[in-house]
């Protein structure tokens, strides 16, 4: 019978999701993570390739990305051609933003414009692969918490404890690459 918890996440979920674009993402299942260079996080030179659509496992450049969302889903690239996809802890959202639309932190770490959170919720994990044309923001379909992409994927609304991990970034001939590593944890880790 469910408790207090379910009834509180359940009245999220349905007072959000009214005001949803739903963008067509996928949500993968979870794995553990794996040894290997494919299971490493997202390290400086990497790209990105999608993770779905007309242009699964390509490489994303900036061009590629909608002004003004939504993001898509893509996992990191290693210059050796690698993907990093091994581990989903590294599934990475991209969305691409008036860069005089941005906070001063997220536009330091944004490639004209472009911005780069982990997908994983901070609540309980889930990929934060579902987006507000409403708010504006990014939404985790789990239990509809919402993130501003524009000001460091803070929380704006539901259950999730703190902002998603950010990734630095730069863009090398028009080709999304990171910059810099995970500005904190990852989803729902500790380390
Ligand atoms: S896992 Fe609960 S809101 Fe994302």
């Amino acid at each position: 019978m469910p408790g207090d918890d379910w009834l509180h996440c359940h009245c999220y979920r349905r007072r959000t999701i009214l005001g949803l674009a739903l963008a067509p993402l996928l949500a993968l299942p979870a794995r553990a993570a794996e040894e290997g260079e494919a299971a490493k996080p997202p390290a400086p030179d990497d790209r990105f390739v999608f993770l779905t659509g007309p242009k699964k496992e390509q490489v994303v450049r900036a061009e590629d990305l909608a002004l003004g969302g939504p993001q898509v889903q893509a996992y990191p690239i290693a210059p050796d051609g690698t993907v990093r996809n091994d581990n989903r802890l590294n599934l990475v959202i991209l969305a691409r933003f008036d860069p005089t639309a941005l906070t001063d932190e997220t536009r330091a770490r944004a490639a004209d414009g472009v911005v780069a959170y982990s997908a994983v919720c901070t609540h309980q994990g889930c990929p934060v692969n579902m987006w507000s044309k409403e708010r504006n923001a990014f939404v985790c379909s789990c239990h509809a918490s919402v993130f501003d992409p524009r000001n460091a994927a803070e929380v704006i609304d539901g259950p999730a404890p703190r902002p998603l991990a950010a990734l630095g970034l730069k863009l090398k001939d028009g080709v999304v690459t990171v910059a810099s590593t995970f500005s904190g944890r990852v989803g729902v880790t500790q380390n």
